[in-house]
């Protein structure tokens, strides 16, 4: 049986998924296209963590993030234990989870490719000398609470002392693709 999906495309996915029969597969190594694409149906916003490190800023593009406790106010993401820059966020005790706007499409890409290269990037030193990106829709300054196991991540809890917001229009990421809100009600 092939139990992978099919590569799924913004332009037919539409189309593309009225044909389809509901398909249930079970997490493992043969499966692995098929489960990205089952989590790939809950969409996200899309947020860029920053941090300052003994080298300079440092940032990565993260749609992991979740509030968890509204009192005490705490939220999480989680870096990639792959990835170059996830010990540097697990050591950090501040970081700021900025939510991106739909205009900021190409700040998110770009700090999903590169962590260090603010060169051209809009944003000042804020508080603790952490990297305050501009333009943002709304950002959460964080101190580092605990950093929990979760397999090839790690889940980095942080108690949000300082979030600030704008109105506007969140950048939205599902099936692999980018979007916009759009309003049902
Ligand atoms: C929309 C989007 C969401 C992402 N979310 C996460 C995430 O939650 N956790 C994570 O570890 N990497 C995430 N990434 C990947 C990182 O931004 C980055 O590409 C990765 O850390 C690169 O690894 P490197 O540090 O080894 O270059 C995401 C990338 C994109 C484009």
């Amino acid at each position: 049986m092939d139990n992978r999906a099919p590569p799924w495309h913004p332009e037919t996915d539409a189309r593309s998924r009225e044909h389809m029969t509901e398909e249930t597969i079970v997490p493992g190594p043969g499966t692995a296209r098929a489960y990205r694409d089952a989590l790939a149906c809950f969409g996200t916003g899309v947020t860029v963590v920053t941090t300052r490190t003994e080298t300079g800023p440092l940032a990565m593009t993260a749609n992991s993030f979740t509030s968890v406790s509204l009192d005490p106010a705490l939220v999480l993401w989680c870096p990639a234990k792959a990835s170059l820059r996830h010990d540097a966020f697990i050591a950090t005790e501040r970081y700021v989870i900025h939510v991106m706007t739909e205009d900021q499409l190409d700040l998110a890409l770009h700090f999903s490719r590169s962590g260090d290269d603010f060169s051209g990037i809009a944003w000042q030193e804020g508080p603790h000398g952490l990297p305050v990106l501009h333009g943002c829709l709304a950002r959460f300054e964080c101190q580092r609470q605990a950093v929990h196991d979760g397999g090839d991540h790690s889940i980095v809890l942080g108690r949000v002392e300082r979030a600030t917001f704008d109105s506007g229009r969140g950048l939205i990421f599902k099936h692999g693709a980018y979007g916009r809100f759009f309003r049902l009600d």
